[in-house]
């Protein structure tokens, strides 16, 4: 378990992160989400004792990390991919951090096996692409086989298959009940990775909830096409839904389903093009639920940069 309390860290004039509490439980996969500037790695290097708060504690399994009896065979990490030495080759890489940890050669070739670069542990690092080393930053946090997995952003530059890939890993050790915090500056990568989502926004905590509860809050959207935009659309608003143009006379209708919108159509003989329910998204939830636009350059003075990064 992690417990973040009342966690404050200040650079200068920066609040980086800003009185964040919060708890991240074993057997689930906690994501920890916010735009960029947010100060999710800014937490999680305190967590991992590689930067001192300015007040406030983290703890894992009850303990500062520094204090932990051998802290990296308890907590995995991987913090940032490109911090590693690019003349290196892959498992020389892992044998050195191995070595660091006091963990036997034999489990770099079993981590090169479970990541799937079984096949290139001779290969520089300079050589590998983007995604694998991802794949070797994960490698390397599972060395010490941990209960405590923290990652900060390693979906960042995997194809669609290591995407599946590490969700596949971070299940499996959900359920094997260790605890799992993966951070994460798209919404929308982690709603099929996370069961748990922490929200961070300028280093506060807005929202600690289950995926499910999040999703079920967004709002579900209907899009339509029709010849007669402005006919539909004062149907529905007769009829208690919201319809918006969305250009190319295509509405997108909130507040009814796309059954009822395509009956009420029929009913008044207006004609269709498209009819299409859109899922829910978790982006719509995170809106509802902090009362924040997750996209907003709009309103926010001046942080517009930061807080721009909710893009699908
Ligand atoms: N070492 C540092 N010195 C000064 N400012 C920093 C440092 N690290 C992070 N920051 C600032 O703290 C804020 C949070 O950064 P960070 O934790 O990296 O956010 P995130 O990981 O969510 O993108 C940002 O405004 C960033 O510029
Ligand atoms: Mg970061």
């Amino acid at each position: 378990m992690i417990a973040v309390r009342e966690l404050v860290k200040r650079y200068g004039g920066t609040v980086a992160v800003d009185g964040l509490t919060f708890t991240v439980e074993p057997g689930r996969v906690t994501g920890f989400l916010g735009p960029n500037g947010a100060g999710k790695s800014t937490t999680l290097r305190m967590v991992l004792g590689l930067d001192a708060p300015t007040s406030g504690s983290a703890t894992v399994g009850g303990m500062p990390y520094r204090d932990l009896p051998s802290p990296t065979r308890r907590v995995g990490a991987l913090l940032d991919p490109g911090a590693v030495e690019p003349g290196r080759t892959a498992r020389g890489h892992l044998l050195w951090q191995a070595r660091g940890a006091g963990i036997g050669r034999a489990r770099v070739d079993e981590v090169l096996g479970l990541v799937g670069l079984a096949d290139r542990g001779g290969h520089r690092i300079r050589h590998l692409s983007l995604g694998m080393r991802q794949r070797l930053g994960i490698a390397g946090a599972l060395l010490g086989d941990p209960g405590v997995l923290i990652l900060d952003e390693p979906l960042n530059g995997l194809d669609p298959e290591g995407i599946v890939w590490v969700r596949r890993l971070l299940r499996g050790f959900a359920d094997e009940g260790r605890t799992v915090l993966v951070s994460s500056h798209l919404m929308n990568e982690m709603e099929a990775t996370a069961d748990h989502v922490l929200v961070i926004s300028r280093g506060r905590l807005v929202a600690d909830v289950g995926i499910a509860e999040l999703a079920a809050g967004a709002r579900e959207r209907v899009e339509v096409a029709t010849p007669d935009p402005g006919g539909l659309s004062a149907l529905l608003a007769r009829a208690g839904a919201a319809p918006a143009p969305a250009g190319d006379g295509r509405l997108e209708v909130t507040g009814m389903d796309a059954a009822r919108v395509g009956e009420l159509a029929a009913a008044h003989g207006i004609v269709l093009h498209a009819l299409v329910p859109v899922r829910a998204r978790l982006e719509d939830a995170f809106i509802r639920l902090t009362g924040q636009n997750g996209r907003a350059a709009d309103g926010a003075a001046g942080e517009g940069e930061a807080e721009g990064e909710w893009v699908r």
